[in-house]
């Protein structure tokens, strides 16, 4: 059975995200913590009638109760985007939540997994990495950033343009989490698409922008919450289910390439070279990323474009999420 820590859990992604972690009956422990409001939705959480006993835990001086005994730790504390702004907007503030939740993480659960859902995931996850090594307790097998949603939308678009797809079609997403480095490798789905040049270019961006037609629909009220829940959810369930079986599970995830050398080799061949992390299909296990899932063939003209363009702005974010940690410690 498994413990797993929400940080943020009150908020609109961690609402969600601890209800449905609520219902997966892997789950022993359910750990909520956040800063604000969580005495309440963890009672509530806490009446259905699932495996998991359900802790809430409010403000900094209960961070380290929180982190006990944690074998998987979901962070979506942060805040989200508004209209307009881009998830590189949220550097600043979100960083240094990152840094102090990665720092409790450290000091307290230095072996869980660590999965950051707070953005930018671009520059959120070098920024744990570097907190973590900074500690002297880095294992670049436990961190993912999550990018499941860009899966998750991947399949659903093309069912708007394919109605008789079926949804659990799998299309790698590499790259990163935002904008142009999200590279949805639509070449590689299994089972095959078949599509025109045009209706390629519509759904890359659409994956690429996706976000977006929520942030702009919510006017305001903030960016994907529900979607990323699910998304989130079913991350943690495919984690365990790697713990519990032999399967083989894949999902994509930022990671840092540094987990599987041999498996990063391919990527970096493909225009990624020089880069620390990148989102890749990584094949879970117990001790987190087991290897990253090598692709079969070779992706097309536009697909290599966009692992180009995607390393290039990578790059930059990785190197501002380094030197923010350098810089702040
Ligand atoms: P929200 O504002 O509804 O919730 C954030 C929660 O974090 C709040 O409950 C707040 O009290 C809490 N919080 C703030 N500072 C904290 C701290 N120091 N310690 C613990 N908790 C703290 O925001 P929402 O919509 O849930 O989004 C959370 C993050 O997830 C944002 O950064 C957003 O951009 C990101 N996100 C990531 C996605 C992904 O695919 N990885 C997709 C969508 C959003």
């Amino acid at each position: 059975m498994v413990s797993v820590a929400v940080l943020g859990a009150a908020g609109g992604i961690g609402q969600s995200l601890s209800l449905l972690l609520k219902l997966n009956q892997s789950i022993s422990r359910l750990a909520l913590y956040d800063i604000v409001a969580i005495p309440g939705v963890a009672t509530d959480i806490s009446h259905i009638n699932t495996n998991s006993t359900v802790e809430y835990y409010i403000g900094q001086a209960r961070l380290s109760a929180a982190l006990q005994d944690v074998d998987i730790v979901l962070i979506p504390a942060g805040i989200p985007r508004k209209p307009g702004m881009t998830r590189d907007d949220l550097f600043n503030i979100n960083a240094s939540i990152i840094r102090e939740l990665v720092e409790a993480v450290a000091d307290n659960c230095p072996s869980a997994l660590i999965a950051i859902i707070s953005n930018p995931v671009n520059f959120t996850v070098p920024i744990a990495a570097e907190i973590l090594k900074a500690r002297g307790v880095y294992n670049p097998q436990h961190l993912f950033g999550v990018t499941t949603l860009d899966a998750v939308r991947a399949a659903r678009f093309v069912r708007d343009i394919r109605p008789n797809m079926d949804t659990s079609v799998y299309i790698p997403v590499v790259g990163g989490h935002s904008g142009n480095t999200i590279v949805p490798l639509l070449s590689f789905a299994e089972p095959q698409l078949d599509l025109g040049q045009e209706e390629i270019e519509e759904l890359v961006h659409r994956i690429q922008y996706g976000g977006d037609e929520v942030v702009k629909a919510k006017s305001g009220a903030g960016s994907a919450t529900l979607s990323m829940a699910y998304a989130a959810a079913r991350f943690v369930k495919s984690l365990i289910q790697s713990f519990e079986t032999d399967l083989v599970i894949v999902e994509p995830a930022l990671v840092d390439l540094a987990a599987d050398p041999q498996g990063a080799r391919q990527i970096k061949s493909l225009g990624a070279d020089g880069l620390a992390f990148f989102a890749v299909p990584v094949v879970l296990g117990k001790m987190g990323v087991k290897r990253i899932e090598l692709l079969r063939g070779e992706p097309s003209v536009l697909e290599r474009k966009g692992i180009e363009i995607a390393a290039a702005a990578l790059k930059i974010s990785i190197d501002k999420g380094i030197s923010y940690v350098a810089k702040t410690s």
